[in-house]
């Protein structure tokens, strides 16, 4: 094995010796709660529902209304505000990630975001431009992850303005490693015709595909690991325009009850897959946090916590959930030949669903609020213990 590799592991096994040391000294006057792990940068790997700007670097920026209710203007994601790793990253009082993709503004010095919208964890065979998905799928963002941390880590050494741009070799091994990537893999099984048991069929390759990108983090000094799980899917007025045609059985919520089934399979082996991680990397940490509960909770209770129309998108345009693929959020269209931009609706502050395939804000917020704390998570660590390996 490589030498370098050693290295980190020593240095990562130091912080786990000194933890409980810490710990044992606090003890008598300090509940063991108050030590945090101070993360001092994260790296996060997704699709869109945490891109922070590399589907906007790479394909055309978002267009307005998305950013209105935060940033005041378009900031690369698909919503009308933050989204739940701008709150991490809040939370953990470290700056909003910026895209690895983007080469205008950038700031790495506490992280970098490899997710873009559109990305799946198996590399897809279709192209963006022939209907199909992100080229930036997980392997890919794990080799410019690779490409990050040697790239930096040469300029870093030059010094001048590179130190205060980019991180230091001793901040990938402490850094918080996010992953949110699952849904496109499962609804690009739908697009290439396959029925839900065929979809299903899909999973455990996709899964395989997840370990070879968390080991190649792991085997370059990454040690702590967030994982979001997969949302229902099958809620999303995207799916329920379209594939419910395929698969009409609906819940009392209304959501596709075939997709949310599948999206269920995948966490339950998605958990099971953490678990073998955890025997296979012992010198690393591994948090499963269940986004899937608190997005279903709120689509269908969302009267009782202050939202409107879980089903509807806010930002779109026509038919029952307000979402037309050809006239997406921000897209502009020609009315009797006056041109129609497609925007907001009145109050995106109650609606759960922005454009018909992202949250709100507002809905990003309250589901962050819910698993920061570790309520929903295995262990049931908060996020700013999730260098541990259980509760304390
Ligand atoms: C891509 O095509 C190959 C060869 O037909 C197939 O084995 C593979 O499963 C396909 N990948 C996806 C994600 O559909
Ligand atoms: C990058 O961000 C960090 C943290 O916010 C800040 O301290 C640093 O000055 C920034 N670098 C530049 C060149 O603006
Ligand atoms: C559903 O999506 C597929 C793939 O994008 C598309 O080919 C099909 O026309 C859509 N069907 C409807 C009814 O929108
Ligand atoms: C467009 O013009 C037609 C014919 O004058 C009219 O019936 C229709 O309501 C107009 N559509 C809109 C959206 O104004
Ligand atoms: C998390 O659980 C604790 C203890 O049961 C409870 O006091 C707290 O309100 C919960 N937080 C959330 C966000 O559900």
């Amino acid at each position: 094995m490589d030498s370098r590799y050693n290295g980190y592991n020593f240095i990562s096994a130091l912080h786990l010796v000194l933890l409980p040391m810490v710990l044992l000294m606090c003890s008598p006057a300090l509940p063991a709660i108050a030590i945090s792990c101070e993360f001092p940068a994260v790296f996060n790997f997704g699709d869109s529902n945490s891109d922070t700007g590399g589907l906007s670097a790479t394909f055309g920026p978002a267009p307005p209304p998305n950013g209105e209710t935060f940033f005041g203007r378009p900031s690369g994601r698909y919503s009308d505000g933050r989204l739940i790793i701008d709150f991490i990253a809040e939370s953990l009082g470290l700056p909003y990630l910026s895209a690895y993709l983007d080469s205008i503004g950038t700031n790495f010095s506490h992280g970098a975001n490899f997710a873009t919208g559109g990305s799946t964890i198996r590399m897809q065979n279709k192209t963006l431009f022939q209907g199909g998905f992100s080229p930036f799928s997980l392997d890919v963002q794990t080799w410019q992850f690779t490409q990050f941390k040697s790239r930096s880590q040469f300029f870093f050494s030059q010094g001048g303005v590179f130190r205060d741009l980019l991180p230091s070799e001793e901040l990938f091994s402490k850094a918080l490693y996010t992953f949110d990537i699952g849904q496109n893999d499962l609804t690009a099984g739908y697009h290439l015709g396959l029925t839900t048991d065929e979809v299903k069929e899909t999973i455990p390759d996709i899964l395989n595909q997840f370990t070879v990108a968390i080991k190649a983090i792991y085997w370059q000094g990454g040690r702590y690991f967030w994982i979001h799980n997969t949302g229902p899917f099958g809620c999303l007025p995207y799916i329920l325009d379209n594939l419910t045609l395929r698969a009409p059985e609906v819940d009392r919520a209304g959501c596709g009850s075939p997709f949310n089934g599948v999206a269920q399979l995948f966490n339950s082996l998605l958990k099971e897959t953490v678990l073998q991680l955890r025997k296979e990397l012992p010198l690393a940490s591994f948090t499963y946090v269940d986004v899937y509960s608190n997005k279903y909770r709120l689509i269908s209770h969302a009267r009782e916590y202050g939202f409107e129309h879980p089903l509807v998108a806010c930002c779109g345009h026509g038919g029952v959930y307000n979402y037309n693929k050809n006239f997406g959020c921000g897209s502009k269209r020609e009315v009797n030949g006056t041109e129609i931009v497609i925007g907001s609706c009145k109050e995106p502050l109650k609606r759960v669903n922005w454009d018909g395939v992202h949250y709100t804000e507002f809905a990003n917020k309250w589901i962050f609020d819910q698993i920061s704390e570790g309520n929903f998570s295995d262990p049931p660590l908060s996020l700013r213990m999730a260098c541990s390996k259980e509760a304390p």
